[in-house]
């Protein structure tokens, strides 16, 4: 009888394809994960050479340049993938972006706006997902991690286009959960403020949240991935959202 499952059982050996991986949130999860013993994709669209060094800092990696709102290039991440690994165990979907709108700013929330926004956080999650969800299946362990964000689950963040985008990122991650099990299980992580290039202009957050956080700080890329090892790991989870902000939504 097994009564324990070896730590990382889900996650070394097992081929992870991180979505946007060279910068913040996605490169703290991919090294993390390649810490852990996992094959690592990394993954992002202009930042090329950020991508193949991180081959050299993770042991058993891959670097594949590619769009997630390209239906092509989504293509070529899970071929090349396949090409080089052989398989496909967890799909991290990391990659999103946001535009920084004033929520009263009504007229600058145009539909090009929210349409630029759902494309990558919404339709190229999406894409990502039907073109590895047969691989999933046929691993013993297939998992989804979605990267939605507290703005997906409070009426706060950058923009509204943005917050009803990882807002959809949350249901679809529960829709999913049901689809998809018992073979593959989803679960997203949503983000507080974590320090990344993408926050590093935003003091007046930061100094928000030290002061009202509970644990009075931001969070750092290794907040989160220690919570997505957890999430891969967790064999009995699926369809739940796990909030990564210090406290901050308490307050
Ligand atoms: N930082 C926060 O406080 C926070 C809070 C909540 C949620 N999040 C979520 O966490 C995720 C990562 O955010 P971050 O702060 O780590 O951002 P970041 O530092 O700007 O990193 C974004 C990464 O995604 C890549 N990327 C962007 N668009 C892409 C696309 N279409 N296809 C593939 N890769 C793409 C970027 O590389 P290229 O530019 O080279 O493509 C980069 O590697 C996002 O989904 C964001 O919504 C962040």
């Amino acid at each position: 009888m097994t009564l324990l499952t070896p730590l990382n059982k889900n996650i070394n050996d097992k081929v992870a394809i991180v979505t946007g991986s060279t910068s913040g949130i996605g490169r703290g999860i991919a090294l993390m994960l390649g810490n852990l013993g996992a094959k690592v994709v990394l993954n992002s669209t202009t930042s090329v050479e950020a991508g193949i060094s991180m081959t050299k800092e993770i042991k058993d990696s891959i670097y594949i340049q590619g769009d997630i709102s390209k239906p092509q290039d989504v293509e070529k991440i899970i071929n090349d993938t396949l090409d080089h690994f052989g398989g496909i165990d967890t799909l991290v979907n990391n990659a999103g972006i946001t535009r920084l709108i004033d929520h009263k700013d009504i007229e600058g929330a145009s539909v090009d706006v929210w349409k630029s926004i759902f494309e990558v956080n919404v339709f190229g999650t999406w894409d990502m997902i039907l073109k590895t969800y047969k691989h999933l299946e046929e691993s013993s362990s297939g998992v989804i991690i979605n990267v939605s964000s507290i703005a997906g689950l409070r009426p706060t963040g950058s923009s509204i286009p943005y917050a009803t985008s990882k807002a959809a990122v949350v249901h679809m991650t529960k829709l999913l959960a049901k689809a998809l099990g018992p073979k593959v299980r989803v679960n997203a992580v949503a983000p507080g403020l974590i320090e990344t290039p993408w926050t590093q202009d935003w003091d007046f957050a930061k100094q928000i949240v030290s002061q009202q956080a509970p644990l009075k700080r931001p969070g750092t890329p290794e907040d989160v991935a220690e919570i997505v090892v957890g999430l891969i790991n967790s064999k009995y989870l699926t369809g739940e959202v796990v909030l990564v902000d210090g406290g901050w939504n308490l307050s």
